[in-house]
């Protein structure tokens, strides 16, 4: 059984998956650090623009399979993750439940507009548009949805709550 975290760019993914797996005794597995490991990259934003988003987009989908037998561990996604099905088949297999961190629009840009470390994120406009196209994917992909908007240790505690329920 793991647990998946899913949501948008600034939505507390990495902070909150921080905090739910030392409360579980669960190894956290962040996806993009992984994929840096991987690919020897130093940054995301490097990936994006010397390989191009199509690159980061199948190591993404690549990494996704080597997680899909593990088991006691937080995974937190890559706010495109959910984007393709496949990533979410294979990290869903042997159990999972897989959380939507879900917060307004408002919050995610003042969380994230000035972050220039973030390749998709160039404009508030490009932003806003990704963010309502994504919305319907992160609902289809979640068992259950949090606010995001939340304190980090509130939001951790409910999940494992949730989470010991199931199991
Ligand atoms: C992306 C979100 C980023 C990172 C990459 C692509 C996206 O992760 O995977 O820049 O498509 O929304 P965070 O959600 O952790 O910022």
């Amino acid at each position: 059984m793991k647990i998946i975290l899913i949501g948008f760019m600034g939505s507390g993914k990495s902070t909150v998956g921080r905090i739910l797996a030392k409360k579980l005794g669960f190894n956290l597995l962040e996806m993009d650090t992984l994929l840096l490991e991987r690919t020897g990259y130093l940054t995301i934003a490097d990936i994006f623009s010397q390989r191009g988003e199509a690159f980061f987009r199948d190591q993404e989908t690549a990494l996704a399979q080597t997680l899909a037998q593990q088991s006691k561990v937080v995974i937190s996604t890559g706010g495109g993750t959910p984007c393709r099905e496949e990533n979410m088949q294979a990290l869903k297999m042997n159990e999972a439940l897989t959380v939507y961190l879900s917060l307004p629009f408002e919050l995610v840009q003042k969380r994230v507009g000035h972050d220039s470390t973030r390749p998709l994120w160039k404009n508030v406009a490009d932003a806003k548009t990704l963010f309502e196209q994504r919305g319907p994917i992160y609902l289809k992909a979640a068992d259950s949805i949090v606010d995001a908007s939340k304190d980090p240790e509130l939001l951790a505690e409910e999940i494992s709550q949730a989470f010991e329920r199931r199991t």
